[in-house]
């Protein structure tokens, strides 16, 4: 069988993949445009995409054999799992693995913004700090503070647990209660207004929907404390980026942190401007071992589909019910 990666991997990924199919890698490095996409899934039975490519309905009716789409990646707001799901394609992602790794970078974002991380290189580095003064550079504490998690899922809940060293109050928006942070972060989940408007520290971790895109403008945005900052590792279009470098312009809240954009991978030049954001390139589950171990579940769910099983991270698992397979 024939499978299409649309971008290098780490190796061991690939080479799991080489032992089974015959691979073709993206020879660039960089997004295939949606033509070369279109064109490179022609002859192909599997497809390993990343976040980053649209996979949508003309790709995935390009190829009337293609048979398994495995994504590199947790979310897979950029597949149309509708469509995939009507030809009986099932589409799988990479939980858990990023899990820490994505955490990781929210508490890293809240550390530099609060404590003005980025701009205390860069004065220093000017040459601009001249001796220690009383009111240089003053951040925001974080012991005993009241951190606010959007989306207490798996990310959501790994970030929260990460507060228990600080002490912190955690607030959390869900569906469903979180029995884990209930228990032991005696955590109170609430309504989104009460979060914005009690937490210090506010980190996003819903996918992206329909229902979760803007969730965060304007309105939310004055709802927040003046000394409050916004981390975002989940979608840039979860928070409207014009209202939000319109409140961090007017000090509306302290900082932000973000790791993702509206319009990935273009930045509003205005948002560039300002100092009190931190701002970090789609880095969220970047470290060699969590990407090593995303190209490993990746490869091992497009064999697993390939070859007739369910693949273990499968997304639309209804399309194997449908097909009569019992697995
Ligand atoms: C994902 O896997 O969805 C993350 O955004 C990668 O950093």
């Amino acid at each position: 069988m024939k499978v299409f990666v649309t971008r290098e991997i780490p190796q061991p990924g690939l080479d799991l993949l080489r032992k089974e199919f015959d691979v073709e890698v993206n020879p660039y490095d960089r997004v295939m445009t949606k033509k070369e996409l279109m064109k490179a899934v022609q002859g192909k039975d599997g497809l390993l995409c990343l976040l980053t490519d649209p996979v949508d309905r003309d790709v995935i009716y390009a190829e009337p054999n293609l048979k398994m789409i495995a994504s590199y990646a947790v979310g897979y707001d950029n597949i149309d799992v509708g469509s995939a799901t009507q030809r009986g394609i099932p589409v799988s992602n990479t939980p858990g693995v990023l899990t820490d790794t994505t955490a990781e970078l929210a508490w890293a974002l809240l550390f530099a913004v609060a404590r003005r991380i980025v701009e205390g290189d860069g004065f220093t580095r000017a040459g601009k700090f001249t001796g220690w003064a009383p009111m240089l550079m003053l951040g925001q504490d974080f012991t005993n503070k009241t951190l606010g998690i959007i989306g207490a899922g798996r990310i959501g809940t790994a970030v929260a647990v990460k507060s228990k060293g600080f002490n912190m109050s955690v607030l959390y928006t869900d569906e469903q209660n979180n029995e884990l942070l209930d228990r032991e972060l005696h955590a109170k989940k609430v309504p989104l207004s009460e979060l914005l408007n009690k937490s210090d520290f506010v980190s996003i971790h819903v996918p992206l929907t329909k229902q979760t895109h803007h969730l965060i403008g304007e309105q939310e945005l004055q709802m927040m404390k003046r000394t409050a900052i916004l981390i975002n590792t989940a979608r840039g279009p979860i928070v409207d980026e014009q209202a939000l470098v319109k409140a961090l312009k007017e000090q509306r809240i302290f900082g932000a942190g973000l790791d993702v954009y509206e319009h990935e991978p273009l930045i509003a030049k205005n948002l560039l401007a300002l100092n009190n954001v931190v701002l970090q390139p789609h880095t969220g589950s970047g470290t060699f071992e969590t990407r090593t171990k995303m190209a490993l579940m990746a490869a091992e769910n497009l064999i697993a589909g390939l070859q007739g099983s369910i693949p273990p991270n499968c997304i639309n698992k209804e399309v194997f019910t449908k097909k009569g397979f019992k697995g």
